[in-house]
């Protein structure tokens, strides 16, 4: 959940080091710091953001050519100065920035104390720092080789850069279980968590494996290893990243930019995939599987977050057009619970970074029973596309925002594709039929730009419930994940208490929550049980909630009773949760700002979820 970032060239690295942490920022906001060498190794670090470590060093002529730097989420150690990252060894000849957690880090500690190491912080990553070093000064071994042993003795994830203050043109990275970029210059080097610190400077890349460790030094040749010691010829990738994507572009935060970016996201999403004309659905990346896809008996997805609530809308599109049985899965929960599991199955796993442990995890459970795992991902060269059998990007594009929203649409896009491609191949759906549904998708972009034109209207009501306390959601059918994901970003980032509930169930016992001040956003959009729902709005009003209705466009009996109404565009029932979305967010948005929160970086949070 780290942001760590690395340069060795001749270039000044402090410039590239802040401006690479401000890009990884998401990841992590408790502390920052920076380590660099200009003849000594010098460290600067301070709790909070990068803004505040940008405090905390002016007035000071940093300098030097090579650095690392950290952003951190806290795991081990509050948040503070002294656990803040880069960290020294005991020596101060070595520093390190990692993300991840070492498991073993107590028996580690507990043996180099009892070698007389004094620790300064809490941190796990210390003791590898000072492990490394240990190992360097009792085998007499080059650094390179002290953290390959080091690695060998560690348990747990890590993605680590390490510079000593003896060796002033190399840096060392390795990696298991969290993500690392190494970019190539014309003489220098990039080490970054992800790609967008490393964007700006170049286009080569190379994305580091579990286990392995590149060396890299000022105009040399990379060095590539496993921490078995088995050399790699690195495999250089070329970065498709528009950089105007890592910029808020005039827009206040980068949440309502990317709201706002998705009419386009979804149709990049489709792009090339989709020919409602010649009736055609093609994903290139899932094209050798999906045979076995269509012959599935049962489909697994598994998720966390808001790619579990696209998740449910797949499971809903796959068993309505391809009569494939789903079941939907929190990553977290399917990989401790001992799930029945064989080669026959299907596992789509979702993840918008790629990266998220739970989800890696639960494919590694899976993948050790034989299934055939199927990704939907966003970031391009992240964990989970490299480790699944085949697999779909959404190119939605760079997702800075931590509160997900053009990631769902997107992934809601890939899902309705990939069940609209197995409906045809099963021949569960009628040509016209599927010809229409084609169409409709292909006109979706459109509709959510109109969908985005309640923003005005959003805000008006976000005045109003500001301060409210609590929030209740209910949706039935396509719109049960809907009111999930809607609870789900109004918690994350206005800090709000938020529930997503089918509405049918809210008798069972929300409904004793319900009286004035209880604000009910219900999406009776007007397909499926519209009538049930207008039902439950009832039920609703006779107890003296207030009701926010998200209807389709010409809505006359919701209208009646809701207190507020927000329209979005007429689509099929399939597409609704693309288009009613889109003024959750909004007013998830709006209200967060109103509460002077912090959108796109609400507490405790992290953008991908690297630790279990
Ligand atoms: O990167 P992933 O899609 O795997 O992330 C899953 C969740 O951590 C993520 O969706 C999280 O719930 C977001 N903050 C929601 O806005």
């Amino acid at each position: 959940m780290c942001g760590i970032v690395g340069y060795v060239g001749s270039k000044q690295a402090y410039p590239i080091l802040i401006n690479g942490l401000y890009r990884l920022e998401y990841r992590g906001y408790d502390s920052a710091g920076i380590a660099i060498i200009d003849g000594d190794l010098k460290m600067y670090k301070t709790k909070g953001k990068v803004a505040d470590l940008e405090n905390f060093v002016s007035g000071k002529d940093i300098k030097g050519t090579i650095g690392i730097a950290h952003t951190r989420w806290a795991t081990h150690g509050e948040p503070n100065d002294v656990n803040a990252h880069p960290h020294y060894s005991e020596s101060k000849q070595l520093a390190l920035i990692h993300n991840g957690i070492i498991e073993n880090y107590a028996s580690l500690k507990e043996e180099l104390i009892q070698r007389n190491y004094t620790f300064k912080s809490e941190t796990d990553t210390e003791v590898l720092v000072y492990l490394i070093e240990d190992i360097m000064e009792k085998e007499g071994v080059p650094l390179e080789e002290a953290v390959r042993i080091a690695l060998n003795q560690v348990i747990g994830a890590y993605a680590i850069v390490v510079i000593s203050k003896n060796d002033p043109d190399m840096l060392i990275a390795a990696r298991k279980g969290s993500p690392m970029v190494v970019g190539i210059g014309d003489d220098d080097f990039y080490i970054a968590s992800d790609a967008t610190p490393i964007a700006e400077y170049t286009k080569e890349v190379i994305y580091l494996d579990d286990e392995e460790i590149v060396c890299v030094r000022k105009g040399e040749k990379i060095i590539l290893k496993t921490i078995k010691n088995k050399v790699k010829t690195p495999y250089i990738q070329k970065l498709e990243m528009n950089l105007t994507a890592l910029e808020k572009g005039g827009f206040e935060h980068f949440m309502l930019k990317e709201i706002y970016e998705q009419p386009t996201s979804i149709l990049d999403s489709f792009r090339g995939r989709l020919d409602a004309k010649k009736g055609l659905v093609k994903l290139g990346g899932i094209s050798d599987y999906e045979q076995k896809m269509a012959k599935a008996k049962r489909i697994i997805i598994i998720a966390c977050g808001t790619s579990w609530h696209a998740g449910l809308v797949g499971e809903y599109l796959f068993e309505d057009l391809a009569r494939i049985p789903v079941e939907v899965e929190y990553a977290s929960e399917f990989r401790y619970r001992n799930p029945v599991l064989n080669e026959d199955d299907i596992i789509i796993a979702i993840s918008q970074s790629g990266e998220t442990a739970d989800t890696l995890a639960a494919i590694q459970l899976a993948k050790s029973k034989g299934a055939t795992i199927i990704g939907i991902c966003n970031v391009v060269g992240s964990s989970i596309p490299r480790t699944t059998h085949a697999g779909t990007y959404t190119h939605a594009g760079p997702e800075i925002g931590v509160a997900s929203t053009k990631a769902f649409t997107a992934q809601v896009t890939v899902l309705t594709l990939m069940a609209l491609r197995m409906a045809q191949m099963k021949g569960t759906i009628e040509k016209s039929k599927f010809h229409h549904l084609l169409y409709e998708l292909e006109s979706i972009p459109s509709k959510v730009e109109e969908a985005l034109k309640v923003d005005e209207q959003i805000k008006e009501l976000a005045r109003i419930f500001t301060f409210a306390r609590n929030f209740l959601y209910l949706g039935r059918g396509y719109n049960f994940p809907v009111a999930l994901e809607g609870a789900l970003k109004l918690k994350e980032i206005s800090y709000i208490h938020a529930e997503g509930y089918p509405a049918a169930e809210m008798k069972h016992g929300p409904i004793a929550l319900i009286d004035r001040e209880m604000p009910v956003v219900v999406i009776a959009t007007n397909k499926g049980t519209y009538d049930k729902v207008v039902s439950n709005i009832q039920e609703v009003k006779a107890r003296n909630g207030r009701i926010i209705a998200i209807v389709t466009k010409g809505d006359t009996a919701v209208k009646e009773l809701a207190d507020y109404v927000i329209e979005v565009p007429e689509t099929d029932e399939l597409f609704v949760p693309l288009v009613a979305t889109i003024p959750l967010q909004l007013l998830s948005y709006h209200i967060a700002v109103m509460r002077e929160c912090n959108v796109d970086q609400p507490r405790n949070l992290a953008k991908s979820v690297t630790v279990e």
